[in-house]
């Protein structure tokens, strides 16, 4: 399966790495590693997980083949990752890294519906999506299951802006 290229979403994510990795990090939906890699530069040790098999090993971290974080061990994460698919599905195209179901946020519903189990106290989630994604229906999810969370970075891309959120548990 192919695996995604880094794009505008990677970058903006990538470049606030520096300011929250630190101990044990989860790169979910690793794709090509660039954000385990950026990782491995602040943390003690660093997991990437990805449904696809084909997704890049990155020497040094620890690779699992996982449906979000139904292969993952009982590891309280610092910080996990998550540039997600976040586009509305596009009939006829099936492609895991891009489309996050029918209305573009089940991928990462169903991840933090998940996810709380896997966080430290104190531990933070950076959530790349689009406003394709509907950024409305994300904060009324986080907020209706006690997250709380915060705008750290945005951009704006042809038709869409990229958005980066910091969630913690509320
Ligand atoms: C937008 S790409 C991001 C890739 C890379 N992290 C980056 O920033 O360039 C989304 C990634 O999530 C992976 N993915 C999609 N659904 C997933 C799932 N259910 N569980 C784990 N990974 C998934 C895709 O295979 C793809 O590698």
């Amino acid at each position: 399966m192919d695996v995604y290229e880094p794009a505008e979403d990677s970058e903006l994510i990538k470049k606030h790495i520096k300011d929250f990795a630190r101990g044990i990090v989860l790169d979910m939906g690793t794709g090509s590693g660039i954000l385990a890699k950026e990782a491995l530069k602040y943390a003690k040790t660093v997991y990437a997980a990805d449904i696809n098999p084909d997704a890049k090993r990155v020497e040094g971290v620890k690779f699992i083949e996982s449906d979000l974080f139904s292969n993952i061990p009982k590891i309280k994460f610092d910080l996990i990752l998550f540039n997600a698919p976040y586009l509305p599905n596009d009939e006829g195209i099936e492609d895991p890294a891009l489309y996050g179901g029918k209305e573009g946020h089940e991928t990462i519903f169903r991840f933090f519906s998940q996810a709380k189990e896997f966080l430290k106290a104190d531990g933070k989630i950076l959530l790349v999506f689009s406003s394709f994604t509907k950024q409305d229906k994300i904060d009324e999810f986080l907020t209706k299951n006690n997250w709380k969370f915060e705008e750290v970075d945005k951009v704006h891309i042809s038709f869409e802006d990229i958005i980066l959120y910091s969630v913690s548990l509320g």
